[in-house]
């Protein structure tokens, strides 16, 4: 039980580290201060067999090849701005376009690509925090924003993820963290086959950029709907590209941090809980990946090897008045909490 340090390389002039949080039943968690980076969450299956559930590589170099933000913490904000820019308070700012005419993931280069500032603070449950200031005009932002992520690993087998945040000039401000999950343990199963429940009667409709046309709609009836469990595969060949989309969670009240999608499967039996005090989630296929990357496994990454579950405010909210703010004020404390948790099925 307890946190680890080891060195893991060097960016931009900066030491990178590699921790592991260990808990009682020896299970663990390994978060490179290198973009916030969760690189395994390594939990037993049905037979006792330890393997990691999130999508990683074992070594700093193809993290540092732009890999499709394996594991990392998004920001300063997660998923997509239409056209690249957005006005506050009558003032338009243009932002780096890194998806075509879109930003995507906080820019050229997000949270997911800085060294962040690492401490291992002496709780009783093994936890790290990591701290990064963003500066004022960073990706074209405004306002300098002090942000803190806290991973901590309780003895059940979750990985709660907490992020702080405060700023000196009004600024949109969203963060998630980037996991791909493959609960079998190796992506050569795909994540047709495993079953997924989405607390959420509504979704965000989007153009062919992967924009919100700024519609709130109903899933009955739509193969969005995943309020009573199905399969993944299930109805995803009627989805163009596949899933890649905002759901709104049913969520009761705005603070707490409430359960809002599972995930199981069969040949691991194991499932993922996730809960969170986000208003949103991007359930994502893991469309674009494209065999570049091979697995800390040894197989590839390949189309719908792996899924992510991004807990995030909707896409393109700073253009989207009818979406909850995301607009982060001086003197306002910034706080989110998403949790991960691994357990057996019943
Ligand atoms: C998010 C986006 C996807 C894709 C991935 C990274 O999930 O919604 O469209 O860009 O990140 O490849």
């Amino acid at each position: 039980m307890g946190v680890t340090k080891k060195d893991w390389g060097e960016v931009d002039g900066k030491k990178v580290y590699l921790f592991t949080l260990v808990n009682h039943k020896g299970d663990s968690v390994t978060i490179t201060n290198y973009g916030g980076t969760v690189t395994s969450f390594v939990v037993p299956d049905k037979n006792g067999n330890r393997s990691s559930v999130i999508v990683g590589f074992d070594s700093l170099q193809p993290y540092l090849q732009k890999p499709p933000y394996f594991g990392a913490t998004i920001g300063r904000f997660a998923n997509r701005i239409g056209n690249a820019k957005f006005t506050l308070d009558n003032k338009t700012y243009q932002l780096n376009a890194n998806d075509g005419k879109n930003t995507l993931h906080g820019g050229l280069k997000g949270f997911d690509k800085v060294v962040w500032d690492a401490s291992v603070p002496s709780d009783s449950i093994p936890s790290l925090v990591l701290n990064y200031e963003s500066k004022d005009g960073e990706e074209g932002f405004p306002g300098n924003l002090k942000v803190q992520v806290t991973y901590t690993l309780s003895d059940d087998d979750a990985l709660k993820i907490e992020y702080d945040a405060q700023t000196d000039k009004p600024t949109p401000v969203n963060l998630t963290n980037h996991s791909y999950f493959n609960l079998s343990g190796s992506v050569k199963n795909l994540i047709l086959d495993e079953t997924l429940w989405i607390d959420a009667d509504k979704y965000t409709p989007v153009d062919s950029t992967l924009i919100p046309t700024g519609e709130i709609k109903s899933v009955k009836g739509t193969p969005f709907d995943f309020t009573t469990a199905k399969k993944v595969g299930r109805d995803i060949d009627s989805v163009k590209g596949g899933y890649d989309h905002n759901f709104v969670l049913n969520r009761k009240d705005s603070t707490s941090l409430e359960k809002v999608a599972e995930v199981s499967d069969s040949i691991s039996g194991r499932t993922l809980e996730v809960y969170t005090t986000q208003p949103g989630i991007q359930f994502y296929t893991g469309n674009f990946l494209d065999g570049t990357f091979r697995n800390r496994d040894g197989n590839l990454l390949t189309k719908h090897s792996a899924l992510t579950l991004e807990t995030q405010h909707y896409p393109d909210s700073p253009n989207k008045p009818g979406f909850p703010t995301t607009i982060l004020k001086p003197g306002e404390k910034f706080h989110e909490v998403t949790t991960y948790k691994i357990k057996l099925n019943q």
